[in-house]
């Protein structure tokens, strides 16, 4: 026997790894997730039963070209199918644009703090990460984004709205950063949260995608759709760009429930769309409680909130879990707590209003 190991990648030494939003304590008190930001709702019953009818046939491959989901898809948004590509998750579609543009010696730039998948994709295709601190308002910083700009970038992440934040930049600002960025660099508008926006100055991206080749909208099922089990998300991009995105993909990596489920919900889209605005009033409802009570909340546009309580995360995060709401606490920076079902935001209330008499 050999005494020494497989050679890895040296890329992937100190790669930070992936904290999933941890679960609510099986058994314990009552106890929510609002840890990774999904949907509170159960599955609808005809979007359960596309799943369930699916299933029956999981012995065979899916359909690999994803056709009615990408049917469904291009009649939509109105785009031609050879725009579209799916993944496992947006996430999964996020590592594929950086593999089809980056790698060693390449720059992919996002703000920071975003999300935290972006780290750990750059870093495994070997391309180096530009992080630009987000503004003092929490905010992305688009004009240091396009100063951070060199002849080695070759994508620029703006998540919009931005995980953790909530916020999100708005038409003109994006506009004039979309006109700094050289033609050839590929600007990835990530728009997980985008049903949940009710700024109307908050572009659609797919807006900017249909005048500017250089910029692709990725967008998932997994939050306002509620598929977040299921691994479903999609880019919408120019020619050359999803063709890449074809390219690249893991090979039957959309499982045929998924796919199912991603087209009833699409077909259901009107009472999903309820659910979420029911979601945006508990929002609103969460973040003037907060504001009440004296907490500094940056705008959010998404299905969360964030708290920048510095030293006192760890702390603020395990007081959440002692009264039975699990948060996502970022130590030392804050927690991002998601919208939950009405109960979970009111024990969440409880506790910021114990905590801010505390301070
Ligand atoms: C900004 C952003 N993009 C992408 C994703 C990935 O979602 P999924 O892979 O479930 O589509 C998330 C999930 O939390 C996210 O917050």
């Amino acid at each position: 026997m050999s005494e020494t190991s497989p050679k890895l990648r040296a890329e992937l030494e100190g790669i930070p790894t992936y904290k999933p939003g941890k679960p609510a304590a099986a058994g314990g008190p009552v106890a929510y997730k609002l840890s990774s930001n999904e949907n509170p709702y159960p599955p609808l019953p005809g979007v359960l039963e596309s799943v369930t009818g699916a299933a029956a046939s999981f012995n065979r491959y899916p359909d690999m070209a994803c056709t009615g989901l990408m049917n469904e898809l291009s009649d939509r948004f109105g785009v031609p199918l050879t725009h579209l590509a799916t993944g496992t998750g947006s996430v999964g579609v996020a590592q594929q644009l950086i593999q089809s543009t980056a790698g060693p010696g390449d720059e992919v730039i996002y703000a920071w703090r975003s999300f935290e998948a972006y780290p750990i994709i750059t870093q495994i295709s070997g391309a180096t990460s530009v992080q630009v601190p987000l503004t003092s308002g929490e905010v992305h910083d688009l004009d240091a984004m396009a100063a951070a700009i060199t002849d080695r970038t070759r994508l620029i992440f703006v998540c919009n709205p931005n995980n953790p934040t909530g916020t999100a930049v708005r038409r003109a600002e994006l506009e004039r950063f979309l006109d700094r960025v050289p033609s050839d660099v590929l600007v990835v508008l990530d728009e997980a949260y985008r049903e949940f926006v009710r700024d109307v100055e908050v572009p659609d991206g797919v807006e900017f995608y249909r005048e500017r080749p250089n910029v692709c909208v990725l967008r998932t099922f997994s939050k306002a759709y509620g598929l977040a089990g299921l691994r479903v998300g999609f880019a919408i991009a120019h020619e050359p760009v999803a063709a890449a995105l074809r390219k690249t993909a893991v090979p039957f990596g959309v499982s045929q429930l998924a796919q199912e489920a991603a087209v009833a919900s699409l077909r259901a889209e009107d009472e999903l769309l309820g659910r979420v605005g029911s979601l945006v009033c508990e929002r609103n409802r969460v973040v003037e409680s907060l504001r009440g009570q004296g907490w500094t909340v940056p705008d959010t546009q998404a299905n969360f909130v964030w708290l920048r309580l510095g030293e006192r995360t760890v702390d603020f995060a395990a007081a959440c879990e002692g009264a039975g709401v699990v948060v996502r606490p970022f130590p030392g920076e804050g927690v991002r707590v998601t919208i939950g079902e009405d109960e979970a935001n009111d024990i969440f209330l409880k506790v910021t209003e114990k905590f801010h008499k505390e301070l």
